[in-house]
């Protein structure tokens, strides 16, 4: 067996290789934090004193590299890992708008491909996914998750996982890594690396579960995140990597620092040097050291002082030399460099032809008065105005891939090419850039508006840049950038019908658009074929189906801003009240555009709600069905949200949570019945001693097409 395999290894080495299989260093190729380059990396991986690396891309170099390993005494194979966040080759959508798609088929797809093209160049294992629940969008990399939500993102976590990770030790998949364990998206004020302070009850209740379910899934591995929380750092965190991890949860994988994490310790002021936080890591359950030098400099002197027990130390590499086996390195270390699958993974069209598919999947439709979308073909001439309109990496968005030898211009269908591809000869396209993304100039807005004043109607391609959102790109400001909103209020007085697209890693503001344009796409970056996959919503070849995973604020300061709040002691009762209540006195009481959200280019009837019983047991379930009809003249899909309120709770439970949902398609004037069964796990909760369960008592039931448009409801009863 496996075990028995990596026991006979384990007797065979001595503590400076056990120690090697832990340390991971960066390639030379690209950097994702400080780099403190080991010059020595290359004697020590001949050595045995480098269990794996990050950074090396394509087979040539993780071939040259595991050439080095196997001239090392054990021959024991380097594993190759990378942030392969949202594709490799082909660019998916970022994270956050694949999650817009609440298409878990398509998200896992999206991984597979990720993997076979990753795999094939000879990586072992993505950074991905991150599952850090997000409530707050000046976090830079609320971009690389699926949102605010406990229960979407959980789903999605666990599509992730299968998808990346398929059968694991086929050729065409890569071991997952879910980070940042744990907490990492709760950092205060939304500042990246920040702390984080959090209730043990709001742990286990939002932040933890998607950890869980991408367990469930058979996730790898994991890693830890930066922050600190409730005082110790996660890196240094013997509760949540021993205790909850390891423990509660009986994950066999290994845990991967985060970049430089061991030896930050000691910024947080929770290690006195790098020795210490070397010992604090190991004693909390890091198995392996991403590029701090800490367990490289310091293990073997700590085990020697006998400050580290050996078993810990056998333990983590045990756990690192399962995953070589199961990957099935021993047999073969060249196994996933194979420059011909190499060849045919990275140039299959299939893969291409996905990416639009979900690149268009994840487009919200904020806005669309008068049907103004989609476009007809036959326009006689469009105007297409904006910094974003003629970019092409731009719409990889943070975290692609860059693979060195790639002209991305050409990689990646910019929006004109995208527009251009798909009108006809007898449409004039006229384009005018109006202004960069940043900065007061308005020197390009008089040709904006002359542009535009010539078209019958005109589109608005606005936003961030790509690197605006990501790591450590938090911003205090996320109105749209520069004079983007006075070239839309320019554009917008010159009376022609206009069109916007908001390209974003982020939930942005944009306050006066939303009020006055009529027509607003949400296009975030949508990768390699973002521009065929916009025109393909902008002239109605896909009718928009995303819904905003999440809320979006009217301002910073109603951050963080999340749709399943609790009710308080003095809730507001509608949109404006203010008076003694539980409110902001300037703003609204709701968000923006709420969690759920996005049109269609048809709408859609609810009716017929039914609940098999209104009062169950704890052992029983209640079958609920309803009846959905596209009621427009398109064919569409709608994504059908079933949300629950626990009524009165030994703890104060939320106004709203979602539960289920479903995606279906409908043509025009179809009809379908949509079923859910809600059974004692979608009404159970963490009470005040943490114990998981469903509390008699009253639950309202609701149907809807976004957190804050229910269109059926009922109640029921939990009895005992
Ligand atoms: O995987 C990432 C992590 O999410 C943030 N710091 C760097 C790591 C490796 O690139």
């Amino acid at each position: 067996t496996i075990d028995q395999k990596v026991n006979a290894l384990l007797k065979q080495m001595t503590l400076e290789e056990k120690i090697g299989q832990l340390n991971q260093y960066t390639g030379n190729n690209q950097a994702t934090g400080p780099i403190t380059i080991n010059p020595n990396k290359e004697t020590e991986i001949k050595k045995g004193l480098i269990g794996s690396m990050l950074n090396v891309l394509g087979t040539k170099y993780t071939r040259q590299y595991q050439e080095l390993a196997m001239q090392s005494r054990l021959k024991i194979p380097l594993l190759f890992g990378q942030d392969v966040v949202h594709g490799y080759k082909t660019t998916f959508p970022l994270p956050l708008a694949e999650a817009a798609s609440w298409d878990l088929e398509a998200m896992e797809l999206s991984a597979r491909i990720a993997a076979v093209e990753a795999s094939a160049s000879g990586i072992h294992w993505t950074f991905a996914p991150m599952v850090d629940i997000a409530r707050d969008p000046r976090w830079g990399r609320v971009m690389e998750g699926a949102g605010e939500d406990t229960y979407l993102g959980s789903r999605i976590a666990y599509a992730r996982v299968k998808g990346f990770q398929g059968n694991l030790g086929d050729v065409n998949s890569v071991m997952a890594c879910v980070k940042h364990f744990a907490a990492y998206g709760a950092a205060v004020g939304g500042r990246d690396y920040n702390s984080v302070d959090m209730s043990e009850r709001m742990l286990w209740e939002t932040y933890l579960p998607p950890f869980k379910a991408a367990l469930d899934a058979g996730a790898a591995t994991f890693m830890n995140s930066f922050n600190d929380i409730n005082g110790i750092p996660a890196t240094g965190n013997k509760y949540l990597q021993r205790d909850i991890l390891k423990g509660k949860w009986n994950f066999q994988g290994f845990v991967v620092s985060d970049w430089g994490s061991i030896g930050e310790m000691v910024n947080h002021g929770y290690s006195k040097d790098n020795k210490e936080a070397a010992l604090q890591a190991i004693t909390a359950g890091s198995d392996m050291d991403m590029e701090s030098n800490a367990y490289r400099y310091h293990l073997a002197e700590l085990v020697k002082e006998n400050k580290v027990p050996i078993a810990l130390i056998d333990d983590a590499v045990k756990r690192i030399l399962r995953k070589k086996f199961e990957l099935g390195l021993f047999d073969n270390p060249y196994k996933y460099s194979n420059p011909e699958r190499e060849q045919a993974a990275l140039n299959n069209p299939e893969h291409r032809k996905a990416a639009r598919d979900i690149a268009a999947k994840s487009i919200v439709l904020l806005k669309n008065e008068k049907n103004i979308l989609p476009l007809s073909k036959d326009t006689k001439t469009i105007a297409f105005i904006g910094p974003l309109v003629k970019e092409h990496k731009q719409n990889m968005g943070f975290w692609a891939v860059e693979l060195p030898e790639l002209d991305y211009d050409k990689q990646v269908v910019s929006q004109w090419e995208g527009v251009q591809n798909k009108i006809g000869n007898s449409t004039k396209l006229l384009y005018a850039k109006g202004c960069e993304i940043e900065g007061d100039n308005k020197d390009g807005f008089a040709e904006a508006i002359a542009v535009a004043n010539q078209a019958d109607v005109v589109i608005l391609s606005i936003g961030e840049r790509a690197d605006m959102s990501g790591e450590a790109k938090s911003r205090s400001n996320i109105h749209l950038p520069g004079v983007q909103e006075e070239l839309v209020k320019a554009i917008q007085a010159t009376g022609k019908r206009v069109v916007v697209l908001i390209n974003a890693g982020r939930p942005l503001v944009f306050n006066w658009t939303a009020d006055n344009v009529p027509a607003i796409a949400y296009t975030w970056w949508l990768g390699s074929e973002a521009g065929n996959a916009i025109a393909d919503i902008l002239f109605g070849d896909y009718n928009p189906s995303g819904k905003l995973p999440m809320s979006f604020p009217r301002e910073e300061g109603q951050i963080p801003i999340y749709y399943n709040h609790f009710n308080t002691g003095r809730p507001a009762k509608n949109e404006t009240e203010s008076n003694y209540v539980s409110a902001y006195t300037d703003l609204k009481n709701s968000a923006r555009f709420p969690f759920g959200y996005g049109l269609s280019y048809t709408s859609f009837e609810y009716s017929n709600l039914k609940l098999s019983k209104n009062k169950i047991k704890n052992t029983e379930n209640i079958a609920v069905s309803l009846s959905v009809t596209n009621s427009g003249k398109v064919a569409g899909e709608e994504v059908v949200q079933l949300y629950l309120r626990d009524k009165v709770g030994s703890v104060v439970r939320p106004i709203i949570e979602l539960k289920d949902f479903q995606k279906i398609k409908l043509n025009a004037g179809e009809t379908k019945v949509v079923k859910f069964i809600i059974d004692k796990e979608k009404l159970s909760f963490y009470n005040a001693e943490l114990e998981w369960i469903a509390e008699p008592g009253d639950f309202d039931l609701m149907i809807g097409s976004s957190s804050s448009d229910i269109r059926l409801k009922d109640t029921f009863e939990l009895v005992k």
